[in-house]
């Protein structure tokens, strides 16, 4: 069926993999993964059962942000590869039916970027009204109070046209001004170029970013704490999640609508309120997916994720489609902060991730249980992150190489080949030992991809809560049942069943399920439903 008539979309019930090219596989020992690495593990991939790939940042970078300080939107990073190489990446993805998406950084730019470099080079540059550029307060000092990603301030002082720049992020990070006509039509530009290239879509970096309180008024005090809240202390009321942000989204999902099949615009949305994540959808005009950090930041027990999901699910336009993740290149694996390795814990929460209406993204690794590594500080390699405890460890935890077997570098790179970061403990945790086994969480992963296409691929389900006692979740999606058992004691699943078609403890699948069935403590079960 013609995708743009039949308003279906693959995105809808499938899942995505997040995949931090430096660290899937490395094909030239130069301990850094790259592009033709990602071609040698799209077997795997297809076998896993994953719809389609967002890969980390592509683009051709000075690396101050691994990437995401972006010196080129329209090439390739020469230590990943060619643009040939991304090309065959492409196509060798689309031969397995895997899409293939980009990360767009339009919230800021790097310093080393050919635009930055002319607008630093005098008040009249071409190129100055690109950035956002301020003089010093009446008293002096920075323009106002808004802090960077390092808890400092977000204004750098540039010496040779005695004015400030601002940058969320790093100061080799100077953020873009969106209220500049031209940078509308830069990034039209930059998004045409690569959906021209075959490329599915985009996520989209610090998508509540983008534009900045055009009086730059201060950011007022947070109101509450946790990672939702603000930063350092403070509510980004002005310095993000403007109004204005929105009309670059409807603008470019006419440019997305305009490919067929439609190109996709995730957004990596860090918004706490789902009012306002519901926003970045529009009215189906905006957004067709917006990650969900409220989700992501709730502990691992049944009632609080309920409620996300009850509460995202309410708040979203009709038709919009909710995303889950649990683990990413920021915020660290789920495998340690909700399951702390506890290996029940982790099926249960893939089984869940698996279950939910919508899109879910894996992130490299969660598929194994991969679990954060804790990378001594003579070897991080993150700068946002090396010293700050607000990160809550360095970033680089959730960034350690793909363990693809036992051997000390992993089957990562080659043997005697420094990793650019370290590895966990591959012998207890890798791919080739995993896939021997069927009922290692790998064999448990890849069986609940291949349920989650057969029954739930292809839309977005509707989800119904099924009460539960406290600890327990319980919900139906299209003809499924799923209930999970999120504490340490044994329980009752809440409701009459039919056939158990997965359970996250071995050798249970295929038998009726009485209505008086007990789940073992952190076991979670999908069968179906109604029974018969
Ligand atoms: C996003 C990225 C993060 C990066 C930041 C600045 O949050 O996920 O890794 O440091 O944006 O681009």
């Amino acid at each position: 069926m013609d995708e743009s008539d039949s308003g279906r979309r693959w995105w809808q019930g499938a899942v995505l993999y997040q995949l931090y090219v430096r660290s899937w596989r490395d094909t030239d020992a130069d301990g850094y993964g790259d592009l033709d690495g990602v071609i040698a593990g799209l077997d795997y991939l297809s076998w896993l059962g994953v719809d389609g790939i967002w890969l980390s940042p592509t683009m051709p970078s000075p690396d101050q942000d691994w990437g995401y300080d972006v010196s080129d939107y329209l090439g390739v990073h020469p230590e990943l590869g060619t643009m040939a190489d991304l090309d065959r990446l492409i196509a060798e993805a689309g031969a397995r039916g895997l899409r293939v998406l980009l990360d767009l950084v339009p919230n800021h730019t790097s310093s080393a970027h050919p635009w930055f470099i002319d607008a630093a080079s005098g008040r009249d540059a071409r190129h100055r009204d690109y950035y956002v550029w301020a003089d010093p307060a009446p008293g002096g000092g920075p323009p106002n109070n808004w802090l960077d990603a390092t808890g400092h301030s977000a204004w750098a002082w540039h010496q040779p046209t005695g004015q400030y720049y601002l940058h969320l992020f790093l100061d080799s990070q100077p953020d873009l001004n969106w209220h500049q006509p031209a940078v509308h039509e830069e990034f039209r530009e930059i998004l045409r170029f690569w959906f021209d290239r075959g490329v599915a879509g985009f996520r989209i970096d610090v998508a509540h970013g983008l534009y900045k309180d055009a009086e730059l008024r201060d950011d007022p005090p947070a109101t509450g704490s946790g990672p939702m809240a603000g930063r350092f202390g403070q509510r980004p009321a002005f310095s993000q999640n403007r109004p204005e942000t929105h009309g670059v989204y409807r603008d470019w999902r006419k440019i997305a609508e305009g490919y067929l099949p439609p190109r996709l615009l995730l957004g990596e949305t860090w918004v706490g309120d789902l009012g306002r994540l519901a926003g970045y959808y529009g009215h189906d005009d905006e957004l067709q997916l917006a990650f969900n950090f409220p989700f992501v930041f709730a502990p691992f027990a049944a009632r609080q994720l309920s409620d996300v999901v009850g509460t995202t699910l309410a708040r979203l336009p009709a038709g919009a489609c909710p995303v889950w993740t649990a683990s990413n290149h920021d915020v660290g694996r789920f495998a340690s902060r909700w399951c702390g390795g506890d290996e029940r814990k982790v099926r249960l929460a893939l089984l869940v991730l698996a279950t939910l209406p919508g899109t879910t993204v894996l992130y490299y690794g969660d598929e194994i249980g991969m679990t954060d590594v804790m990378v001594p500080p003579e070897l991080r390699r993150d700068a946002m992150s090396r010293d700050r405890a607000s990160w809550d460890g360095s970033r680089d935890r959730a960034r350690t190489p793909m363990q693809w077997n036992a051997s000390r570098n992993g089957g990562f790179t080659a043997a005697g080949v420094m990793p650019w970061l370290p590895l966990g403990d591959t012998a207890a945790c890798n791919v080739a030992d995993q896939r021997r086994d069927p009922d290692s969480v790998l064999g448990l992963c890849r069986s609940l991809l291949a349920l989650r296409r057969a029954e739930l691929g292809g839309g977005i389900t509707p989800y119904e809560i099924v009460p539960a006692a406290e600890g327990h979740w319980a919900y139906r999606v299209g003809g499924l049942l799923v209930a999970a058992n999120l504490t340490d004691q044994p329980a009752v699943v809440p409701c009459p069943a039919g056939e158990v078609l997965l359970s996250t403890a071995a050798g249970e699948v295929g038998a009726e399920l009485a209505a008086e069935r007990v789940l073992g403590p952190w076991q979670g079960i999908i069968a179906r439903y109604p029974p018969p």
